[in-house]
């Protein structure tokens, strides 16, 4: 089954490709939050003013991605390429295949050939420190995409999603859907959490089990792998196999004798991929777990219409890639953007929240939202998804981007 979940991220990652297309000269090369913070209101004018675009032309921005495995850095890559590009920007583009020393040498690259910018969404935040101190030393304004950059003073800013919202949604939906509140239970659940080396994992599982806790505590939640803490959940670079894995070694220990699952808690897409496939494969019960998700990707919006996944919390990147070009195009102007910088998508400024264990780093949030099978029609009134030839199941619009 290993053999079967592999050729499953494969086709997934295939699929992705085909459906991205492949436009650009990009290569894998192988391959609690309760700060103060001011809202800042989106504004619609997209347009670019031949100004703009002649101070920009000169410009080269740097955006180096973690991998083209995981679908959503390919729509990343795809709609910060575009955007930058239509403001009048150069890009280079790096992918470096989920491998820290080639995100290194990929940013390294990039300072060698003087880009004027660099976005970066790291594959371990913890180990950018001395390739950013060189970009400082350059006077090359780095911007952390999505994913914080931890250990450095290099980082100007940090553009990303509410991540601890990401899982207080998919904690609320639980509690929602099972009546927490009102249902006596009890109900068993099980935690799939991210990758250790991402800022982004701890925020996704707290959020979900700050919500949570108290119905664990109470008895009306249980947990019977016993497995409550981050560590104990977490997956190694978000893989599809290892979630599948772990879950499947779950359900071998601590259901085979009819013990009845009710909620398989994953903090994104890509393990909530494995999971599904585990639950589908070895799991006896008559149920149909709750799942959770993050992203969107093509896969489980298909699990979400085959009732496989419940629901995903939806981070629109096109939106975190205008951003992300708004931060960066002020900076590039020689200003310093703050609460009264002047978006092209809803999103909070926030100075509190994300602290690297050098300085804190001021964030631009964006708002994430809940997408079941009744609310599919939300993804395509964004323009980024479209219902597919047999008008069941959602694709991707990105390669026309
Ligand atoms: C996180 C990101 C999520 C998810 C995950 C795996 O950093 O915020 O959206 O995709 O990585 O790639």
């Amino acid at each position: 089954m290993k053999k079967f979940i592999a050729v499953l991220s494969t086709m997934v990652m295939l699929g992705t490709l085909a459906s991205c297309g492949d436009n650009s000269t990009t290569t894998d090369n192988g391959s609690s939050n309760n700060g103060t913070k001011t809202t800042t209101t989106a504004k619609a004018d997209e347009t670019t003013t031949k100004a703009e675009e002649s101070s920009s032309g000169s410009k080269t921005v740097g955006i180096a991605m973690p991998t083209k495995s995981l679908e959503r850095w390919n729509r990343d890559g795809e709609y910060l390429k575009a955007q930058f590009e239509d403001a009048g920007y150069k890009v280079d583009l790096k992918y470096s295949d989920n491998k820290t020393e080639q995100q290194n040498n990929d940013i390294q690259s990039m300072i060698a050939d003087k880009v004027d910018l660099l976005l970066i969404a790291a594959i371990d935040g913890e180990t950018l420190s001395q390739t950013l101190a060189d970009a400082k030393a350059a006077d090359i304004p780095v911007i952390a995409y999505d994913r914080l950059i931890m250990n450095t003073d290099a980082v100007s800013y940090y553009v990303s999603f509410d991540n601890y919202t990401v899982g207080k949604l998919q904690g609320e939906y639980v509690r929602d859907a099972l009546k927490l509140d009102s249902e006596a239970g009890p109900f068993n659940i099980e935690f799939t959490a991210g990758d250790p080396a991402d800022n982004n994992a701890g925020f996704f599982f707290n959020g979900a089990f700050d919500v949570l806790k108290p119905y664990i505590d109470e008895g009306k939640l249980k947990v019977p792998s016993g497995k409550t803490t981050f560590e104990q959940v977490a997956t190694p670079t978000w893989s599809t196999d290892k979630a599948f894995e772990n879950m499947q070694n779950t359900l071998a220990s601590y259901y085979s004798d009819g013990t009845q699952l009710d909620v398989a808690l994953c903090s994104n897409d890509s393990t909530a991929l494995g999971v599904a496939q585990a639950i589908t494969q070895d799991y006896g019960g008559s149920n149909a777990p709750i799942v959770t998700g993050q992203d969107g990707d093509i896969a489980n919006l298909q699990n979400i219409v085959d009732g496989k996944q419940s629901m995903t919390v939806y981070k629109n990147v096109s939106d975190e890639a205008g951003v992300t070009l708004d931060v960066a195009k002020a900076i590039l102007s020689g200003q310093t953007p703050d609460g009264n910088l002047s978006l092209s998508a809803e999103a909070t400024f926030d100075t509190t929240t994300y602290d690297n264990k050098v300085k804190v780093v001021p964030s631009y949030l964006l708002v994430p939202y809940v997408i079941t099978k009744d609310s599919l029609d939300k993804l395509v009134d964004t323009g980024l998804y479209k219902w597919d030839s047999s008008n069941k199941y959602l694709e991707s619009t990105a390669s026309t981007t």
